[in-house]
């Protein structure tokens, strides 16, 4: 708009000037100023007019040009980050979750003839999954927030996996969240989102579970917490504070503690239950 009104202003103002010199040297000046001087006079005036007025206006027009341009190219680099964020997510945190699961198949269907050293191999492939899994997942953030504020909203990444995993595993996933994004740091979204997907991934692993409750739920000015629920064959080792094995468990609590939230895993009415909640502290 601004841009449209300079571009006239200086098609307009040397015309203007022209005129408005023309009517008052006819109209007041002609018994003072002889019509040679007023012919120099003429292009004089608007030469200085150029050089004052008009030079600012072109100087505005370039500087909005300038501003115009930063802004496209921002707006391309947001756009190729979102496209790259978008891909790590389909391609690699996907291809992860297979991973995981296959890693586990194999081990199992061997569990006869596991030497040490195959058991250790098997432990440091998990570990790696673990590692890269959380890797990916913070390059994801980190590509999409905060800089990019049209970035999808973190809700909609937790739908997406539900309705993957669903169309994964065949495990029903009942999702009902009233937690609201902005209740929940940065960092506690990406952790969050990591310790859902364990949950979940450990649930087609191990539970047999044919269901899936997550649960967000703000509880005022206690905080908030979420609970990640299955109806499967729950623990083989009693208690899950007695579970060992892998990483997943073992990187939950890590992120717990580190986040101050508490974590607690537990056998309930027949369901294995992951609760955090996170305190609100003022
Ligand atoms: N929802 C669950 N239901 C039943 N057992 C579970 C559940 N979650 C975990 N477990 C048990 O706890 C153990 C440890 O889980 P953890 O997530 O730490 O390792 P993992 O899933 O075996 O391997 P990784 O997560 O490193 O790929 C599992 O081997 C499994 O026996
Ligand atoms: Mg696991």
């Amino acid at each position: 708009m601004l841009y449209r009104h300079l571009k006239s202003l200086i098609l307009i103002i040397p015309t203007l000037t022209i005129g408005l010199w023309e009517y008052i040297r006819h109209a007041f000046l002609l018994p003072y100023i002889s019509m040679d001087l007023g012919n120099w006079l003429a292009p004089l005036l608007v030469f200085l007019v150029t050089m004052t007025l008009l030079r600012k206006l072109f100087f505005m027009i370039e500087k909005l040009q300038e501003e115009l341009q930063k802004e496209r190219a921002a707006k391309a680099a947001l756009e190729e980050r979102e496209k790259i964020a978008q891909e790590l997510h389909d391609g690699i945190a996907q291809s992860l979750f297979l991973l995981s699961v296959r890693i586990d198949r194999v081990e199992q269907s061997q569990t006869g003839v596991l030497t040490d050293a195959l058991r250790e191999a098997y432990q440091s492939l998990r570990k790696t999954v673990h590692e890269v899994n959380d890797y990916v997942r913070q390059a994801i953030a980190g590509l999409r927030y905060p800089v990019n504020p049209s970035a999808e909203p973190w809700m909609d990444s937790i739908r997406q996996l539900t309705e993957e995993f669903m169309q994964d595993t065949g495990i029903a996933v009942h999702l009902n969240w009233s937690l609201s994004e902005e209740r929940i740091k940065l960092k506690e979204k990406v952790e969050l989102y990591s310790t859902i997907r364990e949950a979940m991934i450990n649930a087609y692993k191990h539970a047999d579970a044919a269901n899936l409750w997550i649960q967000g739920s703000d509880r005022g000015e206690a905080g908030w917490s979420c609970e990640i629920r299955d109806d499967g064959k729950g623990f083989d080792a009693g208690t899950p504070s007695e579970a060992r094995g892998g990483f997943g468990l073992l990187m939950m609590r890590e992120r717990a503690d580190e986040l101050g939230w508490s974590l607690v895993i537990r056998r309930e009415q027949g369901c294995t239950m992951v609760t955090i909640e996170k305190e609100d502290k003022r």
